[in-house]
């Protein structure tokens, strides 16, 4: 256990690749496994012993306190607090440094809102401890690290270079989004303005000499960026690929919030959620997806791969792979909506009528 450790939530990000989710519910807030990604932090921050967490919001903050109020439901201290205009995520651990309790050289815990992760905090503050680091970066080893921030390190495990995306990156070990941080490290930042711990705090630390580690782990490890990560992060979590003491029911190939309807000849597969109210038709087949809640696969459809929004209709006989549909869509009968489609919330798209051999002659 961490007995007395804070941790620090960054949440306030826009999530702009999650658009046109993100227009209804900040990216953290978004449900994986039928609960937002925050709670499975906080539950996997409690379960290694972190007692109060500061969430440090700007986009859509009020979502947050209205979700998790005080966190006695989780067990857990929550406070919030508030940026007017984005402060970049130095500028928000900044922020909140007047509410941290811990003393100058404590560790603080620095969670990114927007990564689902199974790696092992006590293990990663017991390094930070036992070499008497500034900071101390979870890093992951990824297949295609140009997207990250490149990580290198010495064999003691020291930080070298730190490079934020980068075409041809030297290493493919990457900065995870989970930190320590000495708490006077936190109080050094520059007050009142935007800072990026990518591009100015951690580029800064190294160019003076201080002590930052890298923890390598292994475990699951997932950022929620683009919409097939979140749709893969909500998957997993329901096919026990990633353990989570904050999932709200038994998980096996899929998960059914309550109120939802599946009719008996419906095929739902692949770790989808099925949100509270939703509703899957007749003969419908739903494969690896996210149906949020109250909306409906209507007969016959087939939804692979896909996020339907909030109260969003599917139509009859639809085939649906790999697209987003944002909340209240209406999708009229026998539509086609393939890979990489977006629609934005409200949309209506009429049916479409069929066209048998004959019409083309
Ligand atoms: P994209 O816009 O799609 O890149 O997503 P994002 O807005 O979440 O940005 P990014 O993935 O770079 O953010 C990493 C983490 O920092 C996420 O948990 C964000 O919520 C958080 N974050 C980003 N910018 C800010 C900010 O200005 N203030 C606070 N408090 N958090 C931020």
């Amino acid at each position: 256990m961490l007995p007395g450790v804070e941790a620090v939530m960054l949440v306030g990000g826009k999530g702009t690749r999650l658009r046109p989710l993100t227009i209804s519910a900040p990216k953290p807030m978004l449900p994986a496994g039928g609960v937002p990604v925050t709670e499975h932090q906080l539950a996997r921050a409690r379960d290694a012993g972190v007692d109060r967490v500061v969430l440090a919001t700007s986009y859509q903050a009020e979502v947050f306190e209205h979700y998790f109020g005080d966190g006695s439901a989780l067990g857990i201290d929550l406070e919030y607090v508030h940026e007017d205009v984005p402060l970049g995520t130095g500028g928000g651990i900044r922020n909140v440094a007047a509410r941290l309790r811990s003393g100058p050289d404590d560790p603080v815990l620095i969670f990114n809102g927007d990564v689902l992760a199974a790696s092992d905090l006590r293990a990663q503050i017991g390094l930070h401890r036992d070499r008497d680091a500034q900071v101390t970066m979870h890093l992951v080893e990824v297949d295609d690290p140009r997207a990250f921030g490149v990580v290198t390190t010495d064999a003691d495990g020291r930080v070298i270079e730190f490079l934020e995306k980068t075409p041809s990156p030297p290493t493919n070990r990457i900065n995870a989004g989970c930190y320590v941080f000495r708490r006077s490290v936190i109080d050094a930042i520059p007050a009142g303005r935007p800072v990026s711990l990518e591009r100015e705090t951690f580029p800064q630390l190294l160019a003076a000499g201080a002590n930052v580690l890298g923890y390598v782990d292994a475990s699951y490890w997932l950022d929620l960026g683009e919409p097939s990560d979140f749709v893969r992060g909500s998957c997993d979590l329901v096919l026990g690929r990633l353990p989570s003491s904050a999932l709200p029911g038994r998980c096996g190939d899929f998960l059914v919030l309550s109120d939802a309807e599946i009719s008996p000849t419906a095929a739902v597969s692949g770790g989808t959620t099925v949100g509270t109210g939703a509703v899957v038709g007749d003969g419908a087949v739903v494969d690896g997806c996210v149906l949020f809640d109250g909306c409906r696969v209507e007969a016959g459809a087939q939804v692979r791969g896909s996020v339907v929004g909030r109260g969003t209709v599917v139509g009859p006989d639809c085939v649906v792979a790999e697209a987003v549909l944002g909340d209240d869509v209406r999708i009229g009968s026998r539509n086609e909506l393939l890979t990489g489609v977006r629609i934005f919330p409200g949309t209506r798209l009429g049916d479409v009528s069929v066209r048998f051999s004959s019409d083309a002659s």
